[in-house]
């Protein structure tokens, strides 16, 4: 990094600056695109509970966001998995490719990262139910066009 700031210096400090610049576009957009790698717990914490809360008890105010914790919805996995990929009237899809251009607030994750959280929030809870679902699964469902 000190390298290329000192070689773009030369060049002139314009080019000092455009390359900060995409290195800053570079990490924002990996950052609302992918969580790839991350654990069922990890994405929960990061993605869900913004909205279902930590404990996954659901809340009330500005708008009706369901308890996850001892839902009987939950039984089903094509439900939950559905719901994630393709969103349901208050809450977004998050199964949409990952988008090259900047989409502040757009969060979208990898099939993988998909079946990681299915399994978690089903098996957490209060929820037990035991059959998992794969990311094989999960890329053979209907995703968001774009
Ligand atoms: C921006 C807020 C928001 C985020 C983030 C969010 N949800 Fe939701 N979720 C909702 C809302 C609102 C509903 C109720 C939708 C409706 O009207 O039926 C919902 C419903 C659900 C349901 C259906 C529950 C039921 O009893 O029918 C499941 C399952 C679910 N969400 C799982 C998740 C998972 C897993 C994540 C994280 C990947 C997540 N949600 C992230 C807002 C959100």
């Amino acid at each position: 990094m000190k390298s290329i700031c000192v070689a773009a210096a030369l060049l002139g400090s314009l080019a000092c600056v455009s390359t900060l610049a995409d290195q800053t576009g570079m990490s924002m957009r990996s950052a609302t695109t992918t969580a790839t790698g991350a654990s069922g717990a990890e994405l929960y914490g990061h993605i869900c509970a913004g909205c279902h809360m930590v404990q996954a008890q659901g809340a009330i105010g500005a708008g009706k966001y369901p308890a996850l914790a001892s839902d009987p919805a939950l039984k089903s996995l094509d439900y939950v998995a559905v719901t994630v990929l393709l969103g349901r009237r208050g809450m977004p899809a998050f199964g949409k490719p990952a988008d090259p251009s900047f989409n502040f607030g757009e969060v979208h994750i990898s099939d993988a990262d998909i079946a990681e959280v299915v399994n978690f929030v089903r098996s957490h809870f209060g929820n037990q139910y035991s059959d998992k679902i794969t990311a094989a699964k999960i890329e053979s469902m209907p995703h968001p066009i774009n």
